[in-house]
């Protein structure tokens, strides 16, 4: 029997989260902020895991409101990072935070779409970071050959992205959360699942880029992780 049998189909999350009503900016914003020990954690893994120079040119995909951004030129203070952003509420958000946050020096963010970065030449970046971005792209394999094109042929990249098949800790973690996290949140945590990708899936995808044959996928309880090889 196949082990995807059970799995519910993928519901494509078209929309950033800030367009949605039942959210403040300010709630919003602040509802990505408490996730920090988690963007600390991805940080730090590719910074030591992946080994990545000091003075790094680094682009990430859909930054959202740059907290992932900030934490990494915090940590690295010799790297330039420009941020990929669709959306222009995002990007508003983005620009505060940095400013707030003083790091206005070490972060630029680009309103684009991922899917054509054309501003961008090739082999022009060290490393390419993206989270939680890569359910809502509405051509994954348009995004990963410009991935492939923009990254210098030694760089690195770091995509991580929640997965749907996840197994029953997670599921368990998932009914507990109805306890302690607030019901407008789990409605987008269900939703953001629903829209991720299976390791078997995102495989197939990746053997349709000009990623092949450069990646592994890892996965933990909720996420997917890929990079180099
Ligand atoms: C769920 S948010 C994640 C934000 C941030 N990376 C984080 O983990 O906190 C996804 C972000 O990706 C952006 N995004 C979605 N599709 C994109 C695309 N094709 N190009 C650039 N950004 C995109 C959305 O606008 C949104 O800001």
């Amino acid at each position: 029997m196949s082990k995807t049998k059970n799995i519910p189909p993928r519901v494509p999350e078209g929309e950033a989260l800030v367009e949605e009503p039942d959210f403040t900016i300010e709630e919003l914003n602040q509802a990505f902020k408490k996730r920090i020990k988690e963007y600390t954690r991805f940080v730090d893994y590719i910074i030591n895991d992946l080994k990545i120079k000091d003075n790094s040119k680094v682009l990430e995909i859909g930054p959202g409101p740059a907290w992932i951004s900030i934490v990494f030129v915090k940590k690295k203070p010799l790297i330039n990072l420009i941020g990929l952003e669709i959306s222009d509420d995002m990007i508003q958000l983005a620009k505060e935070n940095i400013k707030n946050e003083a790091v206005e020096k070490h972060i630029e963010i680009i309103k684009g779409d991922a899917k054509n970065m054309k501003k961008f030449e090739d082999n022009c970046f060290d490393v390419v970071i993206t989270h939680d971005s890569l359910h809502h792209w509405e051509d994954p394999i348009m995004v990963f050959n410009e991935i492939e094109r923009v990254l210098k042929n030694d760089g690195i990249f770091c995509i991580a992205d929640g997965r749907r098949d996840l197994g029953l800790g997670a599921k368990l973690i998932f009914q507990i959360a109805k306890f302690v996290v607030p019901k407008n949140i789990r409605y987008y945590w269900k939703t953001s699942i629903m829209a991720g990708y299976t390791h078997k899936e995102i495989t197939e995808i990746l053997d349709q880029s000009n990623l092949k044959n450069k990646y592994l996928v890892k996965t933990d309880l909720f996420d997917l992780i890929i990079h180099n090889k």
